[in-house]
This record gives C-alpha cells, structure tokens and sequence, in this order.
C-alpha cells in the first residue's frame, strides 16, 4: 500500500493537489502533524486539516509527531480519520493510548523514532493496528533512508509474528523507488512518500510506480 504525505505538497494549492491526489492508486493521506516540541518543525494543525478532510476523499493517515497525543484523539476523530499514529517515545502510558484511539473507533497505530528498537513493542504489538518505523529522524521531508530500518523491519514481522500481531508494518522517510523496493522485499506493507511523490514531474505515475513495487 501507498501512503502520500501531505507534508510535501503545494499548501498554496491544496485543492488542486487533492484533485490528482483523489484519482489516484495511493491508498491512504498521510498527514504529518508536528508541535515544534517532540519535533523540532511545525507542520500545521487541526484548522487546516478540516478542510483538506473536506476534500480528501482517501482514508486519513495521521502521523502525530507531537507531545501529549492523548490530548488529540476527539480532534483527529473529528476529522474523521482512518489511523491515528502516535509515537511511543511521547506516550508514558501508551496501552492506554491505544485503547482510547479504539474506543473513539479508529485504527490505532504506534511509531518508533530510528533510535527506538523493536524490542519495546513485545507487550503492545497485539494491541494495535499498525506499527509506523521512521526510516528518518522525523521533523523533515526530504531526508536520507536510514538502511537500519530494512533490518528492524525483519525483526518486527519475527516479533509480530511471536506475539500473534495482525499489525501492519509502515516505513517513513526518504522512499524512493529504490529504498521503496528494499522495504518491500523486507517485509514492509505501507510506504509513505512524501518528496518523491509530491515533487515528481507526474505525481500520479510516481504513486503508480511505488504501488507496483
Ligand atoms: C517526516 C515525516 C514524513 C515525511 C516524509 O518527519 O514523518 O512523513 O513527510 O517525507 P519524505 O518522503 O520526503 O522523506
Ligand atoms: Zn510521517
């Protein structure tokens, strides 16, 4: 599955990114949101977001790199998202996180910074929906693949496996064709494309080409 990042389009032009963007094979919106705090960036926020919500007509992927996410599921609720990610470094009480995305009715998702081993989701992998691997330091588009990540995405599909995890496995930062392919044949299911995507000469064709990975 292919997952576009919002944080790499045109915000002068939203409506008309979301027109190509709505025709097209990508499966999911991933929408990076960033405080400045956990992150040292600010993307936008919740009042932008409602009316990007308005005109998507794909699943909302909501990355939220900020601290204190509990605060924020009634907003990402309300705009009616498919996924709620949250990073398990700004979660002291993470299980409960996660059931309270599920009790709002969505997906619930947990990313892990680069830093982060997979090691730490032993007791919370059953529990969730989805497992977010930052292939990048997040804050940024535009950056390198971190190669590390290919081997922590075989030690997570060990691990969802051991634990009887349906969890899909998500990849961020810096994929390309290339990168892309090397995600996939380690295991991966989603891959966010935010540059490569959004800054291709053909948008649409570069979302086709990572679908056909
Ligand atoms: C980084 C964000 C990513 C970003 C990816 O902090 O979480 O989703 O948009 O951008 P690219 O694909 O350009 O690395
Ligand atoms: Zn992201």
């Amino acid at each position: 599955m292919i997952s576009p990042s919002l944080l790499a389009a045109n915000f002068a032009n939203l409506e008309s990114e979301m027109e190509w963007f709505n025709k097209s094979c990508a499966d999911w919106l991933h929408i990076d949101v960033m405080d400045g705090v956990f992150v040292p960036n600010i993307s936008f926020g919740f009042p932008v977001l409602k009316h990007v919500a308005r005109i998507c007509q794909k699943p909302l992927d909501v990355h939220l790199m900020i601290v204190q996410p509990e605060k924020f599921v009634n907003e990402v609720k309300a705009l009616g998202a498919y996924l709620m990610n949250v990073h398990y470094e700004a979660c002291t009480h993470l299980h409960r996180v996660v059931w309270q995305i599920h009790e709002a009715g969505m997906k619930a998702g947990v990313t892990l910074n680069p830093a982060t081993p997979v090691s730490v989701l032993e007791d919370i992998a059953a529990d969730v929906d989805l497992i977010l691997l930052m292939s990048v330091n997040p804050g940024f588009g535009g950056q390198k693949f971190i190669p590390r990540t290919l081997d922590k995405v075989r030690e997570l599909r060990e691990l969802l496996a051991r634990t009887g995890s349906k969890a899909l496995i998500e990849v961020d930062g810096g994929v390309n064709l290339e990168t892309g392919r090397q995600a996939r044949d380690a295991g991966v299911d989603v891959l966010v494309a935010g540059s490569y995507v959004f800054s291709a000469p053909d948008p649409t064709r570069a979302c086709e080409e990572l679908a056909a990975l």
